[in-house]
């Protein structure tokens, strides 16, 4: 990679390389698209899901396959069901030969481990992540946080397509993920689920697992989650705010009720937003560094090239003939 002037060709868009893959490449005009396959997989607290994603369109192409997350959560024992969940997905599949493979986790992913592990089993944290979940599934793999694989594929697929200005994802389902942009910019790893909310962290009070445990009504939790919406209006002024997770689905039940200055909009993908987000930020990487929502990769950011060394490296990027 030494040479200064190597370009690489996303879809429509060419990417000036520069001289260092770990870079900080050039950028594509955000809502530029990706082309291809890639697989992607999002471990949540409940379930472990996987299927293959045309990065043109967003549609799976393949089954989506889901098993229970095993209990204890341990690494090993999910690793074991991200092998058995891909090993599905890819039966009988005409796959490229380098498929670009992306994994949603439930925590601040740095440098290819978890740095926090909230709704899994703590012995995540530290745990070599990349290295062995790519063991197990016999492929390199990227691994990001869950919410902001769930927000990259809102931004560059869905409610935020094409969005400029702050736009705060939020997943209210067993804990409160979070994926913040800025002008179309991934900030990684926001947390705003754990914002201090009435002397606890915000998502054991008002995420949805919050909300059935506690037996709120949808009137009493809506008071408390427009508390909580007020309070990151008040340090972020978001422009635009997209609520996903399993209460998005019930939003007519308290749609009406949610008061925020910003525009609030639902997800446009509910069980799959995990799936193609960590998808797409496969298949950008493994495209040469850039992903097509505008997102900047930073050296040792969770969307990191490190794993580009392990053999998906630029011009491994799935065919633009979709294949
Ligand atoms: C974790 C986040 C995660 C969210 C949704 C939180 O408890 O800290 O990293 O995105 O749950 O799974």
């Amino acid at each position: 990679m030494s040479d200064k002037h190597q370009t690489v060709a996303i879809g429509d868009v060419e990417i000036d390389m520069g001289a260092d893959p770990a870079g900080d490449p050039a950028l594509p005009a955000p809502g530029a698209r990706l082309s291809g396959v890639a697989l992607g997989i999002d471990v949540g607290g409940t379930g472990v899901k996987a299927a293959l994603v045309d990065l043109g369109t967003a549609q799976l192409v393949s089954p989506r396959v889901r098993e229970r997350t095993p209990q204890p959560s341990t690494p090993e024992a999910v690793a074991a069901t991200i092998a058995s969940v891909v090993t599905k997905v890819l039966l009988g599949q005409d796959t490229p030969g380098v498929l670009p493979v992306g994994c949603g986790l439930p925590g601040i992913v740095k440098h290819g481990r978890l740095a926090s592990a909230a709704n899994i089993d703590p012995g995540w944290v530290g745990w070599p992540a990349t290295d062995n979940i790519g063991a197990a599934i016999g492929r390199p793999v990227l691994i990001v946080n869950d919410a902001d694989a769930a927000g990259v594929a809102e931004l560059a697929y869905g409610a935020a397509a094409g969005r400029m200005g702050t736009v705060l994802l939020l997943t209210l389902g067993t804990g409160i993920g979070s994926a913040l942009f800025i002008d179309g910019h991934l900030v990684p790893n926001s947390e705003f689920g754990h914002l201090e909310f009435h002397g606890h962290d915000a998502e054991t009070l008002i995420s949805g697992a919050a909300r059935e445990r506690r037996k709120l009504g949808w009137k009493v939790w809506t008071r408390q989650f427009n508390e909580y919406l007020a309070r990151i209006e008040l340090y972020l002024s978001p422009d635009l705010i997209i609520l996903g997770g399993g209460v998005s689905k019930e939003w007519p039940k308290w749609g009406r009720m949610v008061k925020a200055r910003a525009e609030v909009v639902t997800a446009r993908f509910l069980n799959t937003s995990g799936i193609i987000g960590a998808a797409w930020a496969a298949g950008a990487v493994a495209g040469g560094g850039v992903a097509a929502a505008g997102d900047r990769l930073l050296p040792g950011s969770p969307l990191d090239a490190a794993w580009l060394a392990a053999g998906a490296g630029p011009g491994a990027a799935a065919s633009p003939d979709g294949g």
